[in-house]
């Protein structure tokens, strides 16, 4: 175990089986915040989400390697432990869990964690490896550490409900809490890979927050909603992204695309590249009653 100040790190489990064990002391409640560090104010934020919810908020930083294709970002995912653990500590977080990669797969284990379909759709057509490797690293983390509440992202919609349906289906007792998306003041979600974007890119990456907020404001007024993705689809091209892989209006508990005239809340997702990076983002979507 180490300590900082007022920070304590541990990278196995037996180690944050004991430091559990002392922070419940006198029946205190625990709040789990999973990250894959590159940390930026919304992780924080989520952090202080768990505080407003919880008596301590433990977090842990595991680049998961399961949920990364080949050739995708996993060797050059930003790493910053020091930074990470500073913000950690003054946000009032007080343990920290840095598995090793033996720690959360074991040699030899063969078991995995899918949440079926919901997986398939919307990112998951992209990334089709993704929500399997964030599902059974979730898993793995709550069994870990046993929290009574994790805060997850609503910037990372499709994941936050995946979890939530593993939850229910596993009957994991965890209250699954959504933070709202932190965003920079031109609306763009903040996100570490918006590290990879240059002076330009990063100029220019808001399009897609705006073309969202147009589309949710228009379905609302009663557009219909395929003329509102339509143009939202057509102003990411237009405004510096270089492809789109989908915007989408989905019932937000199946995540299945909504495109008739149902009422009542929606949420519109998209996908879209700038150069080699690839930014997603939602937003809520009340649909008109009539
Ligand atoms: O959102 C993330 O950072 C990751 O997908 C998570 C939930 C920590 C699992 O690796």
């Amino acid at each position: 175990m180490t300590r900082l100040k007022a920070i304590e790190i541990v990278r196995n489990r037996a180690d944050l089986r004991r430091a559990i064990a002392a922070l419940r002391a006198n029946g205190a409640s625990i709040a789990f915040v999973p990250t894959m560090g590159a940390l930026h104010d919304g992780h924080l934020s989520l952090v202080k989400t768990g505080l407003e919810k919880a008596d301590h908020v433990v977090a842990s930083i595991f680049v998961n390697p399961t949920q990364f294709a080949p050739g995708e970002d996993f060797e050059a995912y930003p790493r910053n432990e020091d930074a990470d653990l500073k913000k950690l500590e003054s946000s009032g977080c007080r343990l920290v869990y840095m598995p090793t990669e033996e720690e959360m797969y074991p040699a030899g284990s063969l078991t995995n964690v899918r949440v079926e379909d919901m997986s398939d759709l919307l990112d998951g057509v992209y990334r089709p490896h993704f929500f399997y490797g964030v599902a059974t690293v979730v898993a793995r983390l709550f069994i870990h550490v046993q929290p009574d509440i994790a805060v997850f992202g609503e910037k990372d919609y499709q994941q936050l409900q995946i979890i939530r349906r593993m939850v229910h289906d596993l009957g994991f007792a965890i209250d699954v809490v959504g933070a709202p998306t932190v965003r920079d003041p031109d609306g763009l979600a903040q996100s570490s890979r918006n590290a990879y974007l240059s002076t330009e890119q990063r100029r220019q990456a808001g399009a897609l927050f705006a073309a969202l907020h147009r589309a949710s404001q228009r379905i609302a007024a009663g557009t219909d909603p395929q003329t509102a993705l339509s143009e939202a689809r057509g102003h990411v091209l237009v405004s510096g992204f270089d492809k789109l892989d989908y915007i989408e209006l989905v019932d937000p508990a199946t995540l299945k695309a909504q495109l008739d005239a149902s009422t009542g809340p929606a949420r519109l997702l998209g996908a879209a590249w700038m150069g080699k990076t690839r930014l997603i983002d939602n937003l809520a979507c009340e649909r008109p009653t009539e």
